[in-house]
């Protein structure tokens, strides 16, 4: 791994770390003395800013026509989303998970690591809310800022994404309709369903 990984705790201090350890989940601050980079703080909050704006749209939906309709909504405005937030702020946007749903959202072997990372972290007891990575890699000469955020399974994400129990009325038969290849269900709560990733070249 790269020796310049930033590992964040988000709205901690940043600690530093030379191997690859991400995100402690801990408030000690005593050893974080690096300061973050300008880059780190804008990725944060590109990242954050758009799940709640999805959620709100599928929770309307959810509300007018059942969890099964919002699946069919959830599949034409989150890639929407990401595109013109991605054009709004400069990052290429998109979310990537060990179990995608969206065949597209197959992540790289960068973001495959962080995953696994994450996945192991949440098992150890983190709190997936806090899970992030940033970090500048060379790929074919380019410096590129990589940002990665952790989104853990909420309650409200059962009925798309949890075991069989869990899922909503309709939303199997829906997903097998639309996503023949789902990896998307099972999930309990708590447990990292995927992440936010962010990229943009460093000048
Ligand atoms: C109404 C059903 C629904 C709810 C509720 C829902 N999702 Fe999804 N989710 C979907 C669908 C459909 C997709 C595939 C979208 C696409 O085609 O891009 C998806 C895709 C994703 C992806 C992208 C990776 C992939 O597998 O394609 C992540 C990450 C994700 N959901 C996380 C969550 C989290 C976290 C929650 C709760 C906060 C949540 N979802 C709630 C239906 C839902």
């Amino acid at each position: 791994m790269n020796k310049s990984t930033v590992l964040l705790a988000a709205s901690l201090l940043p600690l530093l770390s030379a191997c690859n350890a991400l995100a402690p989940n801990t408030t000690q601050t005593s050893t974080a003395t690096a300061p973050e980079a300008a880059w780190i703080g804008e990725a944060r909050q590109v990242a954050g800013s758009v799940p709640p704006k999805l959620m709100a749209v599928l929770s309307a939906a959810i509300q007018q026509g059942g969890p099964a309709h919002a699946i069919g909504v959830c599949q034409s405005e989150a890639p929407k989303m990401a595109r013109a937030a991605s054009e709004a702020t400069g990052w290429q946007i998109r979310r990537v998970s060990l179990g995608n749903r969206n065949p597209k959202a197959v992540p790289d072997a960068w973001e495959r690591q962080t995953l696994e990372t994450f996945d192991r972290q949440q098992a150890a007891g983190a709190d997936g809310s806090r899970l992030e990575r940033a970090e500048v890699v060379t790929e074919n000469g380019q410096q590129v800022k990589r940002y990665m955020r952790a989104l853990p399974v909420q309650a409200a994400c059962l009925q798309c994404h949890g075991t069989a129990d869990q899922l909503g009325p309709g939303v199997a038969a829906r997903l097998s309709e639309l996503y023949p290849q789902d990896k998307g269900t099972g999930y309990l709560l708590g447990q990292i369903r995927g992440a936010m990733t962010l990229r943009q070249n460093l000048q």
